[in-house]
């Protein structure tokens, strides 16, 4: 276990001993301030990995503490500890970038030694992957940007680390809109593999019997329509990756034509009985639950223990929402860039509102706000008339109704929107789009999206 080095600020000399002491005999280095003046000063001339901050001491307040420490370095955690316990203070703190905190007295030494750990150990993880980073660069790959704070993704970018230079198959398992194509690319691309192609394979969007030419490839005639010899993806992606997304939706008929390729490493080109052999790494991704599919008899067990060797579960973002305010910020910057607008981010209302909001789309459902936001923002501030959702949805009780709900009502809301604005701009995109202020890309994609004749 890493030790770390701790500043303890709090104005209780009785309570920086018992802290400071007992975080001592762990192996940790620590620091003590009995002030908020004092405490900017040492974390502004040394090296600290964590803040213990006592929130209310006379002077500085440890908010402001907090707001000093986070502007001198933005990496250092701080974890509040308050004598009320109220969720308001710990809510606030959290919002200004405390990374958790504990309430006064602490008794439960426990409590803090769990906490104490867990930084510990998501340091560490950050800290092995800016070396991944470093290695990837040094290698001449860029890997497509995953933007993340949260402890449960620095534990997964650090497993796909891991399991990138190995040949193990990779199953992929999350919700829709998680990144489970980013975090494919990823491991390809930290593998010995990345200058070999990632060949991308869905599995719903072909017809069983053109999956089969698709993936092993056809000679000349095997089918009707069949008139040149093609290669198929397998041989494609020699050396490389193949990424088989959505496999939970393989027919059982192509279940077995793969799992006969994984076991024996061979296959044969449709209309061929000539045995050809490829080197390929798997990924697949699925967003169903593959295990439940076993149980019920839909997917082979015996593929589904070859595909995952190695398993990844990407958490929704609802579980993640710690990454929701650098994800903000990272398609700000994108979406400002792209539409050539001087945006610099949201208003605090707006912000608010948007840490709020549930997410079932996840991580595409915020880019594709965020994108939303940034084409109709007047200001260099987006505010909550820009967010296709309204803070009344948000207010005390309807904080607990499913946001299912909400995602419905809103959704039939824009669809309803649509049709009018496609009324008035008798069916003309460019029209409508403008009518809308959304771009007619977007207009596109909700058109497709809400099944509207476009
Ligand atoms: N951590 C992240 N940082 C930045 N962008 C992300 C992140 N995760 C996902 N995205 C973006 O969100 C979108 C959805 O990601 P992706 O296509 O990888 O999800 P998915 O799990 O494969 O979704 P689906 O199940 O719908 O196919 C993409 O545009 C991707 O670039
Ligand atoms: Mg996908």
């Amino acid at each position: 276990m890493r030790t770390l080095s701790i500043l303890i600020v709090d104005d209780e000399k009785s309570q920086r001993e018992l802290l400071g002491g007992f975080l001592q005999s762990q192996g940790h280095t620590v620091t003590e301030a009995e002030n908020g003046e004092k405490a900017v000063k040492t974390v502004a001339s040394g090296h600290f990995d964590l803040i213990l901050l006592d929130y209310k001491m006379p002077g500085m307040s440890g908010l402001d503490v907090l707001k000093e420490v986070k502007q001198i370095n933005p990496e250092i955690d701080v974890v509040i500890i308050t004598a009320y316990g109220t969720v308001e203070t710990a809510v606030e703190a959290l919002k200004a970038g405390a990374i958790d905190y504990l309430t006064k007295p602490i008794v439960e030494l426990d409590e803090l030694v769990i906490l104490v750990n867990r930084i510990a150990e998501r340091r560490q993880l950050i800290q092995e992957n800016k070396l991944l980073k470093e290695d990837l660069n040094k290698r001449g790959v860029t890997a497509d940007k995953i933007i993340y704070k949260s402890g449960k993704m620095a534990e997964i970018i650090n497993l796909a680390g891991r399991v990138a230079t190995s040949k193990a198959s990779v199953l992929i398992q999350g919700e829709s809109g998680t990144g489970k194509e980013l975090l494919a690319r990823l491991i390809h691309q930290l593998s010995l593999r990345a200058d070999k192609p990632i060949v991308i394979v869905n599995c719903v969007a072909l017809h069983e019997n053109l999956l089969e030419s698709e993936l092993f490839g056809h000679e000349k005639g095997a089918f009707t329509g069949a008139s040149t010899r093609r290669i198929g993806r397998f041989e494609e992606a020699d050396g490389g990756t193949i990424f088989l997304d959505e496999i939970g939706e393989l027919s059982p008929t192509m279940q077995v034509k793969l799992l006969r390729f994984l076991q024996e490493r061979e296959f044969q080109r449709v209309g061929s009985n000539v045995n050809l052999q490829v080197d390929v790494r798997f990924i697949s991704a699925t967003n169903r639950n593959l295990e439940r599919q076993v149980a019920e008899g839909s997917f082979r067990d015996d593929l589904f223990y070859r595909l995952k060797v190695v398993t990844i579960s990407l958490p929704p973002l609802r579980e993640r929402k710690e990454d929701i305010p650098a994800l903000i910020d990272y398609f700000v910057e994108k979406f400002a860039k792209e539409n050539g607008k001087n945006v610099k981010g949201f208003t605090l209302e707006a912000r608010d509102l948007l840490l709020k909001y549930d997410y079932p789309g996840n991580i595409r459902e915020l880019e594709n706000i965020m994108e939303r936001a940034v084409v109709i923002a007047r200001e260099e501030y987006i505010t909550t008339n820009d967010l296709p959702f309204k803070a009344d949805f948000l207010t005390e009780d309807s904080d607990k109704k499913p946001y299912s709900a909400l995602k419905e009502s809103l959704d039939e809301l824009e669809k309803k929107l649509i049709m009018e604005a496609m009324e008035k701009a008798q069916d003309n995109q460019t029209r409508a789009a403008g009518i809308l202020g959304i771009s007619e890309r977007m207009l596109r994609y909700k058109l497709k999206k809400y099944e509207l004749k476009g």
